[in-house]
């Protein structure tokens, strides 16, 4: 089994990326299962839209998730009731819309879990995303209520990324971070058989700073009067990572990072 995550779509220029080349990766990758986090697709750069999400399914996505500007647009807080293929954190303050855990089960009958976790460092305040963490060990086990677990943790620091990866080594398939827009050199495979990389990066145009117009958030750093924010509209990276799976055991075979298009050499 194979599965592709790919990290944070920034605006247009990632959510057209997708489009374009979304169905012809996955059949040149032989990709079976695809999870992206959506939070940034709307065409300010924070939320996401009820369309996209459709035009994101259309074309090969399996799951999206979310973090913390999951409720940016606010049409997608009902859209979420009813949409079960698109997740929030699971680690919201209850009571929250939609969910942050789900099982999925594919053509093959093959159980894919994902579950979209927080961080609590420099994020939006949120349930402690260890506690909740070993209570969702407890109460699911990998090949047990699931063959397959996927994590996306949206973080801001890597010391919480890199921390809950080990947390959930050998009871995922994968931990990947998302978030910070940056894809990290990091995919490995953890001692226990998880496969990890810290940030799947974003897909989105990387001649920008993580996905939004430079000169405006140049001037933001600056605190000179600047113009509306928006996204980068060049053309965008995929970027993400691509784990293969062994069913028998659950976990990670292969793990390798993704990049196609755009200012990021392909490395694959
Ligand atoms: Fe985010």
């Amino acid at each position: 089994m194979r599965i592709l995550f790919l990290g944070d779509v920034v605006g247009i220029s990632g959510c057209s990326k997708i489009m374009n080349n979304l169905k012809s990766e996955i059949e040149k990758k032989n990709i079976d299962f695809v999870i992206l986090n959506g939070e940034n697709s709307s065409e300010p750069g924070v939320g996401l839209n009820i369309e996209t999400c459709k035009d994101f399914f259309n074309c090969g996505v399996d799951v999206i998730t979310t973090g913390n500007h999951v409720w940016d647009q606010k049409e997608i807080m009902s859209y979420i009731e009813k949409e079960n293929r698109l997740l929030r954190p699971f680690n919201l303050y209850e009571p929250s819309p939609g969910k942050g855990f789900e099982i999925y089960e594919t053509s093959q009958k093959i159980k894919i879990g994902v579950l979209n976790l927080m961080g609590n460092v420099f994020m939006k305040k949120c349930d402690d995303v260890f506690t909740i963490s070993k209570k969702f060990m407890k109460d699911y086990k990998l090949k047990k209520d699931y063959d397959l677990l996927i994590v996306d943790f949206h973080g801001e620091i890597t010391s919480e990324k890199n921390a809950i990866g080990h947390f959930f080594d050998g009871q995922a398939t994968l931990v990947v971070g998302t978030h910070t827009h940056i894809p990290t050199n990091d995919a490995r495979i953890l001692n226990n058989g998880t496969g990890y990389q810290t940030d799947a990066g974003m897909c989105g145009d990387y001649d920008s700073v993580i996905g939004m117009n430079k000169e405006n958030s140049i001037n933001r750093f600056l605190k000179e009067k600047s113009t509306k924010h928006y996204p980068a509209v060049g053309e965008a990276t995929l970027s993400g990572v691509i784990v293969d799976s062994n069913i028998e055991t659950g976990l990670a075979k292969n793990i390798e990072s993704y990049i196609f298009g755009g200012q990021l050499k392909n490395t694959l």
